[in-house]
Parts: C-alpha cells; sequence; structure tokens
C-alpha cells in the first residue's frame, strides 16, 4: 500500500506520541555516564560469586528480626537485597554487615508498601474509586517517606495489571477493570513513590507489576493461565506498564502466570524485545517469589539449572527467594549456556539501580526521621480524607443517608463494625492490627455521648453460626436508626485468594434480611476487597454505602460520610457482576453482530439474567445531584492529526456541596477492527457548591482517538466517532464528529 502525505505524517505522529509522550522521559529513567563508569569499575573488580550474590534476593525477616544466616551472607559479599527487612534498626545492621564485605557494596531493601507503610490507605481498588489521581500520587509519597525513614529503599508497587474478573482476588491490589483509569493511576502511584529522584529520603523506588497479563487468569483462579492475543495485550494489559515506565518507574516484577504458553519470568519477549527495546528501559526486572523455581512446574525447565537459564537468557535480573541462578550460575556460564556478558548485564543493572538509590552516599536509615514520619498525626489526618473519597454511594433511596446527628438511638449491627484488624485490608506493609479505628469508635468520635449506640455483631464474616441475630434484630427494633456493617475480611481477597462465588459470605444476607423485616430504618456499609453480588441487597436495602478496606482511619472516615460531614463521590472502577454466570463483565466490551433486542431471541443474551451488570463501572451517588448538560464541540470533523475540544456545563443542582467525576467515553463507529461499545478517554473529579454551575473541558488528541491495528501499530482510520459526556458508563450526552483525511469544513460549535 502507497503511503501517502498525510498518512505518513499520521503514522509519525502517533508513533511519537506512543513511544515520547511529552511526560516521559524523568530522570530516573536515563541512564547517567557517573554512574555507569562507576558501575563498570565496581564490576570490574568482582568475583563471580559475588556477581551472582548481587542477583539473589531472600526473604529476610522473621519475627521481627532478620535471619542470622543472611547477616553472615552479607559480610562476605554474597547477598545483595532482602525483602520485608524493615525498620530502622533492624535494617542498618543489616547494612553494616553488607558494608564490611570486601567491595563495601550496600543491601537493597525491598518491601509491599501497597497502601501505605504504618499509615494504611483504603486498599488500592478503594483509592481507584476516588478517581482522584492527586490524592493517590499524594498517599504514595507518604508511604514512601514512612517506608525511607524505616530503612526501605523499594515498593513492590504499584500493581497495574487490569482486572477484569472479581473472582480474582488480586483485583483488591490494583486500579480496576479499565485502561484509561489504570494508566493514568499507574503513572500518579509511581510518581507519588518515586518522585523525580528515588534517591531522596523521602521517595522509594517502585515496581510495576506484574508483567504482564496476570489478572487475565483463565476463570478468576490465581496463578493460572492467560491466553490472549498481541493485540489485546497491546490495547488493554500494556499501557499502565508503558504509564508506569513514562513516570520513570525503577523496576518492574515478572508475573506468576504465563502468557500464551511461556511463563514470564522466561518470557524474553517481555523483557527484552519489548521492556528494553521497545520502551528503552533500564529498569530493573526482579523474578516474583520463587517464580524461577516455579518454571520446573510450569513445565519449561527440566530442573533448576534450567530454570535459572531461562531467567537470565530472557532478561530477568534479580532472583526472588529461590536460588537457581545463585546456586548454578557459575556452571551455566562453565557450560556456555549462559553468557558472562548476561550476567553482567543484569549486576549492572543490580548496581546501577543502587546508586540511584543513593545507597553508596547514604546507606543508613535515620531512626530519629523514622521516629518523627512514621504513623505521624498529618499522615493520619490525610489518610482519613483519602478514605472517606474511596467510598461509593451505590443507593440511596428517600435520603436515607446522611444519618440525622439528631438521632437518640442507633444499632450497629455485624462484626466487622468492631474490627481493627479488617479495617487494613489485605497487605498491609507494617500496619498493626491494633492501629485501625473501627466503626464503632468512629461513630463515638463523631458523636460523642449524644447518641445511644448499641453494638450487636450478629455473626462474624463468615457467618455459619446465627445464634446472635435475635439480638441483632433486638437492637434494630429498639434504635432509630441501624448502621449494618457486612461483607468479606481482609483474607478474602489479594494473593491466593480467588473465590468462585462472590456472594456474601456465609447466611449474611439472612442478616440484612431479618433487619430489613424490622421496617425500621438502615443502611448497609459494605466492605470488602472485589465487587460482590448483592442483588437482593441492591433491590431492597434503602442505602448501601461502599467502603472496601479503608485503612487506619476507616471509623472516622465511615461516620464522616454516614452524617454528612463529607459528601461522598467515589466511583467503581470495576463493574459489579448480577452473578457470577456474567463474568467477565467490563463496560468497554466489542458489540456482537447481533446485539440485545427485547423479545427477540436470536439476540446475544441469557435466558436468566440481563446482561446488565448490578453496578456499571464509573458509577456512584452523591448526597447532592448533579446535572450535565450542553455538550458540544469545538469541531464537528477534524483532519487525523487534529483535537477536538469536548465541552459540557456541570451544575449542583442539591442543596450540598459535593464531588461529581465528568466521564468521557468514545466510541469508533466503524473501523477496521470492531471497536469497543464504550472507551473511557478523559475524566475530571470536580469540587461544586450547592448551585454552582461549571464548564468542564476534555481535549480529545489523536492518540486518543487511535487503537492498535491488525499490524500491531496505533491506527487511527477516517470515520464517525461518537462522544458521551455523564458521571458513570452507563449514562450521558451524545455527540458525534468526523475524521477525515479530506475535511475542509470545520464547523465552530462554541
Ligand atoms: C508475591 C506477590 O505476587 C507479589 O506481588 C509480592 O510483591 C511478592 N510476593 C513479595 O511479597
Amino acid at each position: 500500500m502507497r503511503l501517502d502525505k498525510t498518512k505518513f505524517a499520521l503514522i509519525l505522529l502517533l508513533f511519537f506520541l506512543f513511544t515520547f509522550p511529552l511526560s516521559a522521559q524523568i530522570s530516573a529513567q536515563k541512564k547517567q555516564p557517573e554512574i555507569e563508569r562507576k558501575v563498570t569499575l565496581l564490576l570490574s573488580k568482582m568475583t563471580l560469586a559475588e556477581k551472582l550474590g548481587q542477583l539473589q534476593m531472600l526473604d529476610g525477616e522473621a519475627n521481627g528480626k532478620f535471619r542470622p544466616e543472611h547477616l553472615e551472607m552479607a559480610r562476605k559479599g554474597l547477598l545483595g537485597s532482602t525483602l520485608n527487612v524493615r525498620g530502622a534498626e533492624m535494617s542498618n545492621e543489616l547494612q553494616r554487615a553488607a558494608l564490611e564485605s570486601r567491595l563495601k557494596i550496600p543491601m537493597l531493601f525491598g518491601f509491599d508498601v501497597i497502601h501505605g507503610y504504618r499509615t494504611i490507605f483504603p486498599v488500592p481498588l478503594g483509592e481507584a474509586a476516588s478517581w482522584n489521581l492527586a490524592a493517590m500520587e499524594k498517599s504514595a509519597h507518604i508511604a514512601a517517606k514512612e517506608a525511607r525513614a524505616a530503612g526501605v529503599h523499594w515498593t513492590f508497587a504499584p500493581m497495574v495489571d487490569i482486572a477484569r474478573d472479581p473472582r480474582w482476588g488480586r483485583v483488591i491490589e490494583g486500579a480496576g477493570e479499565d485502561t484509561f483509569l489504570g494508566s493514568k493511576i499507574a503513572f500518579a502511584r509511581v510518581r507519588g513513590f518515586q518522585g523525580d529522584d528515588f534517591s531522596a529520603n523521602d521517595r522509594v523506588m517502585a515496581c510495576a507489576k506484574h508483567f504482564v497479563g496476570y489478572g487475565a487468569a483463565e476463570a478468576g483462579r490465581d496463578y493460572n493461565t492467560t491466553d490472549m492475543s498481541e493485540q489485546r495485550l497491546r490495547e488493554v494489559y500494556l499501557p499502565p506498564f508503558k504509564a508506569a515506565v513514562d513516570a520513570g518507574v525503577g523496576s518492574f516484577m515478572t508475573s506468576f502466570n504465563s502468557l500464551n504458553g511461556v511463563p514470564s519470568t522466561a518470557d524474553s519477549f517481555l523483557w527484552k524485545t519489548l521492556l528494553e527495546r521497545e520502551w528503552n528501559s533500564d529498569a530493573l526486572v526482579v523474578t516474583d517469589y520463587t517464580a524461577t523455581m516455579e518454571l520446573i512446574k510450569h513445565g519449561v525447565a527440566a530442573d533448576e539449572a534450567d530454570a535459572a537459564r531461562l531467567t537470565l537468557n530472557g532478561g530477568v535480573d534479580l532472583e526472588m527467594v529461590s536460588r537457581t541462578v545463585n546456586q548454578n550460575g557459575e556452571q551455566l556460564v562453565k557450560d556456555g549456556k549462559v553468557s558472562l556478558a548476561e550476567i553482567n548485564n543484569a549486576v549492572r543493572t543490580v548496581l546501577r539501580t543502587k546508586y540511584k538509590l543513593g545507597l553508596f552516599d547514604k546507606p543508613f536509615a535515620d531512626a530519629n526521621l523514622e521516629k518523627q514520619v512514621v504513623f505521624n498525626a498529618e499522615h493520619r489526618k490525610f489518610a482519613r480524607e483519602v478514605a472517606a473519597e474511596s467510598f461509593v454511594l451505590l443507593k440511596n433511596e428517600r435520603e436515607t443517608l446522611p444519618i440525622n446527628k439528631r438521632t437518640k438511638e442507633i444499632a450497629v449491627v455485624g462484626s466487622l463494625a468492631n474490627d481493627k484488624k479488617n479495617m487494613n485490608g489485605n497487605w498491609t506493609g507494617d500496619g498493626r492490627p491494633e492501629d485501625p479505628i473501627t466503626v464503632i469508635e468512629g461513630l463515638k468520635n463523631k458523636l460523642g455521648n449524644g447518641i445511644k449506640i448499641r453494638y450487636e455483631p450478629g455473626c462474624d464474616t463468615k457467618c455459619e453460626d446465627t445464634s446472635g441475630f435475635a439480638k441483632a434484630v433486638d437492637a434494630a427494633k429498639d434504635s432509630d436508626f441501624t448502621i449494618l456493617v457486612i461483607g468479606e475480611d481482609g483474607d478474602m481477597s489479594a494473593e491466593a485468594a480467588s473465590r468462585s462465588n462472590i456472594d456474601l459470605p456465609g447466611k449474611q444476607l439472612d442478616l440484612v434480611k431479618a433487619i430489613h423485616a424490622t421496617g425500621k430504618p438502615y443502611a448497609v456499609v459494605l466492605m470488602n476487597g472485589r465487587p460482590l453480588t448483592i442483588n437482593w441487597v441492591a433491590e431492597n436495602s434503602p442505602a448501601i454505602l461502599e467502603t472496601w478496606f479503608a485503612g487506619t482511619e476507616a471509623g472516622n472516615a465511615i461516620a464522616d460520610v454516614l452524617f454528612g460531614d463529607v459528601n461522598p463521590g467515589g466511583k467503581l472502577p470495576i463493574t459489579f457482576p448480577r452473578n457470577v454466570g456474567q463474568i467477565p463483565i467490563y463496560y468497554n466490551a466489542l458489540p456482537t453482530g447481533r446485539p440485545f433486542l427485547d423479545k427477540e431471541k436470536y439476540t446475544s443474551k441469557y435466558l436468566d439474567v440481563p446482561n446488565t451488570p448490578l453496578y456499571p463501572f464509573g458509577y456512584g451517588l452523591s448526597y447532592t445531584q448533579f446535572n450535565i448538560s450542553n455538550l458540544r464541540l469545538d469541531k464537528n470533523q477534524i483532519k487525523p492529526t487534529e483535537n477536538v475540544k469536548v465541552s459540557v456545563d456541570v451544575e449542583n443542582t442539591g442543596k450540598r456541596d459535593g464531588a461529581e467525576v465528568v466521564q468521557l467515553y468514545i466510541h469508533d463507529v466503524a473501523a477496521s477492527l470492531s471497536r469497543p461499545v464504550k472507551e473511557l478517554k478523559g475524566f475530571e473529579r470536580i469540587v461544586l457548591k450547592s448551585g454552582e454551575k461549571r464548564t468542564v473541558a476534555f481535549i480529545l488528541t489523536p492518540k486518543d482517538l487511535s487503537f492498535i491495528g491488525r499490524d500491531l501499530k496505533p491506527t487511527l482510520e477516517d470515520g464517525d466517532f461518537k462522544v458521551y459526556v455523564g458521571n458513570s458508563s452507563d449514562s450521558g450526552l451524545e455527540e458525534t464528529f468526523t475524521v477525515s483525511r479530506t475535511a475542509v469544513v470545520k464547523k465552530k460549535l462554541n
């Protein structure tokens, strides 16, 4: 095919937009000549055993102390890094041993600082529901500040896996189902952890994980196989990782799954072709926990030596916990199965990272700083704000919420209401089970002695024993209002916590029904790390507030929202299905040739459940109302190199101040590949006073309008695009514009 000039210019433009976004080129990502010289010199002095020591990370912590054998290994220069060692005192002691080694190469301390170090923020999926990128960046920064002060240099976060299957327990760790939102959040979180320079004493190196496709595990079962076209991989699953690279992410982690038959830890396509060559990144690549060893069980490595060979030749640098590289590296080099150059490359990356982190200059943590920074009042205050912003009001019939502060007697039902530990959710960093504020404590903090609170657990979270229901019902009957706190416990999601049934656990629904039967007013407060199938509750309960696991300040934040001191404004970052049979269900699916038509037999549907979800992506209510009107485009016909400006007016027509997330979606009507029915391409969270009206404008760029074509390259084709702007993925005003290479007419609409 001959390229005409416009097409050539467009391909060039898209290539640059995808390859070098304006935000890219952050210093942490660039090689620095001075560091390269130091690395070369150091490398030239190292024995092969010392090199293999740098390629090993061990799990260092046991019962609050590092493992004594690690002290010895560090002293001999045979261990380069650990995970889980933390706290200034503990990390400094191990660091001192490393600095007594022949070449005095400092240790690198990694830790899973996923949603806070000691001050715990909402679980990542919950935080994503705030759609507040600045808040997410700030919470990551606070986590970094605390972690670095405690001697941690490196967090294994953010998890940027797109996840469209709520059975998979690890949906809790990411930003949900959408690539656009997920990429923005990936960028914000990496910036929050690292800033411009992760050697600073309030920053840590971030890690984009798990590369890649881990969130698409078949049947939602953790560690399971993933299989997808490269087109889908590039369009849906890679962009958040690329966004992390653009933010300067210092490291990547392999994933446990195989993708199209190749386990990530042995996949040179991911590490050499994509990350290194296509994305031009020198990020340190660490395996997931024992993932190298697991290549044997995956059936691609014959034995440990073979697993080490695949890992090293695949382009991975650092082995976490299993010791196949360390134990077999020398022999592999002797046998010519791995080149010394390959090993040197990996060691180079580790050493470069240690220089970039400033460890050679400042190897020790400052115990005084640790005392000042960790879990301080300012951090907790912010955790309370972020927690409240993460809540999603799913239902609020007849303004059941907020609860009137003049209410005399309140019943609080559900064991999660009196639970500290579970408020931290999963991956709790150094958060202590005794730290969080419970719902009961939060209510007491807010209401003092003004209201009588009667607490009845009803049952525990597993809810197999219903003997406490009667007392809970009595409490509800005797009170003016009941707060019913139900959901999962923290261990029911995250790693190795897939569920085939995502209903409320045990007999919790019967508890809801029993409270409902009293006929008294009540609101459901949900806690969970994934979407749950809660049809009966959605249909019958008057009010539902989704609070995820909200962290250290959970109880205070929940009280803030229940009593109207904070107006909820969160929006779902993931679809809530009606039943597991609908899974995978996500808003930006491709159309079918036979879209659902009522009363037509041969259309795409189920016989027993509608196609629509229980709650769609982007959905969430407020205590006030917003009116979005006057959708307008600055042009209704553009050339493929041009932008379109999309504007709407947003008015808070209710009585309270509040936040709304205005969302822009597009649909490419006819293209060479079938395009999703809707795709998020812009959002803005705005806070409006009661009665206030504001114009919100978005710029749609050629990059927003393009897709990964059959040739696996970004493609923008002529034709019509629909634009929708609303406050959820299933609502919105609609307009159309046309992309045309021969466009001459440009109608100005504003
Ligand atoms: C296994 C998990 O998959 C990964 O996300 C985590 O960072 C490592 N363990 C280290 O704890």
